[in-house]
């Protein structure tokens, strides 16, 4: 087994401000291989913890579940040569696809060959950066009247982060996405909406078992009904717009929805298939983020000096859209340091199609490839003092020690998160707008338990107390 990692190894951690930077919670990785019962229960439960500690020192390791080999992949070349260089000889991984198909259909997400490189190519126009900052007025109206909703409703109270980030995430993808045209009441759509995602997010004992597609998941059966009533929601939602667009073609709106309808090559049920696909992959992720930055902050007082001395010296002078991330660089730096400790989607998982090789380790055809954010982002060979929290890494002049693959909370490659720029503008814009006059301080008895639960979570909320800091 290799021991070599091709990166410039443990990429020397940037100075922290004064004192001894924070160690971020996570769960202690087991020494002992688990056994087969145990590993199921656990997987089932919180598949982050699967990991032991070899997994967070080695580059590669090889091990196989239920007569498949896997193979982790740790070393950025590996990386690059897996999901780049080589990335047509990997395939979305027959369990991932297993649980998300039935749900998000043909969106670009769950798509796959040919159906595939015909999406990308119709949607990656609307993600431009043009198309990006044009969204900047959006969402920052949506977290100004948010941040002053929050502060009205629970001043001097605590309340759930990670829960008041999702309601934040959400109405801000809501309005760019159809700029409050909804074929429903807000509140029906955002429950709507709730019941949909919910059935997405737990993986399946019987998925992990490979179990045939025709016996009945339990978890799954629940989410049908609200499944259908989501999509009926979504496909008038579309049905309206594109009236409005054939009476008034100059006064339609600019969001997302305008633009997928207007996108070349895209069926109805697509269009269709990728909003779901968004509000899916596009809401959650971001609140995750910005909840474990907000949390991270409040552990790290020196660190949160900082942010907030630039948010009160940089946000009176903006003028331009396009300026927000580029100026907030500590705020920036602090939602990047945050994605790298609690990554939102932890794992990219592949079959290989053919046998390959990276380093001199063999991949044999069929076989499991697990590029896992969550290990990477922890590794004690690419990155020094791994598990603590030090934004400065992130800092403009400090980017470049980075290798592109070490770092992955958005992928890397073909399959690369499409908005990836739409989610760092927006979780720049909303932090600098929360903070502007908001505190928030970790108010749990104990550290929060991180689970995996499609998205890297604290375990039943963050409760943060809320206080107005000018
Ligand atoms: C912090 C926020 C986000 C994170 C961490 C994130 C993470 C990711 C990752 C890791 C992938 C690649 C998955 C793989 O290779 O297996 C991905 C793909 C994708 N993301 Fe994101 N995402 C975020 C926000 C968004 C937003 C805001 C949108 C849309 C509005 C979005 C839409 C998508 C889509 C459509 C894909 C599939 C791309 C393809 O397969 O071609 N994501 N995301």
């Amino acid at each position: 087994m290799s021991n070599r990692v091709t990166a410039p190894a443990a990429t020397a951690a940037a100075e922290a401000p004064a004192g001894r930077p924070f160690r971020a919670p996570a769960p202690v990785p087991h020494s002992q291989p688990l056994g087969f019962a145990s590993f199921i229960r656990t997987a089932s439960r919180n598949p982050i913890e699967i990991w032991g500690t070899r997994a967070f020192k080695e580059p590669y390791i090889r091990g196989a579940w239920l007569g498949v080999p896997n193979i982790v992949v740790n070393d950025p070349a590996g990386i690059r040569h897996c999901l780049v260089e080589n990335a047509k000889n990997y395939v979305m991984q027959p369990l991932r696809q297993r649980i998300l198909r039935p749900l998000l259909r043909d969106g670009l997400l769950t798509a796959e060959g040919e159906l595939w490189r015909r999406t990308r190519k119709a949607i990656a126009p609307i993600f431009t950066p043009r198309h990006i900052s044009g969204f900047t007025e959006q969402m920052e109206a949506r977290s100004v009247l948010f941040a002053e909703n929050l502060a009205a409703r629970s001043e001097g109270r605590t309340v759930d982060a990670s829960h008041e980030m999702t309601l934040l995430t959400f109405d801000i993808l809501q309005e760019t996405l159809f700029s409050g045209d909804i074929a429903s009441e807000p509140e029906g759509f955002a429950r709507s909406t709730r019941d949909f995602l919910g059935s997405m997010g737990r993986v399946d004992p019987l998925d992990l078992l490979n179990a045939p597609a025709f016996l009945p998941r339990l978890r799954r059966l629940r989410g049908r009904k609200s499944m259908n009533f989501f999509r009926s929601l979504i496909a008038e939602t579309i049905a309206k717009r594109r009236e409005k667009i054939a009476r008034d073609p100059d006064g339609t709106p600019h969001d997302l929805l305008t633009l997928l309808i207007k996108a070349e090559g895209l069926s109805n049920e697509e269009i269709e298939d990728n909003i779901i696909t968004f509000i899916g992959a596009g809401h959650e992720t971001t609140a995750r983020s910005l909840a474990w930055t907000l949390y991270l902050l409040s552990q790290a007082p020196d660190e949160r000096a900082l942010v907030e001395k630039e948010i009160d010296e940089v946000l009176p002078t903006l003028t331009h859209p396009s300026q927000w991330a580029d100026r907030l660089v500590h705020t920036k730096a602090a939602f990047e340091e945050a994605m790298r400790l609690y990554p939102p989607a932890p794992s990219l998982n592949r079959t290989a199609l053919r046998a390959d090789r990276v380093g001199d380790v063999d991949i044999p055809a069929g076989s499991t490839l697990l590029v896992m954010p969550w290990l990477v982002h922890r590794h004690e060979m690419l990155w020094d003092r791994p598990d603590h929290f030090i934004p400065a890494r992130f800092l403009p002049e400090n980017r470049d020690k980075i290798d592109r693959y070490q770092y992955l909370p958005f992928g890397v490659g073909p399959r690369v998160c499409i908005g990836a720029s739409f989610a760092i503008q927006e979780g720049v814009i909303a932090l600098a707008l929360l903070l502007r006059h908001l505190r928030f301080d970790y108010d749990g008895r104990k550290p929060p338990e991180v689970v995996q639960r499609i998205t890297v979570q604290p375990d039943g909320g963050l409760p943060m107390r809320l206080s107005r800091r000018r």
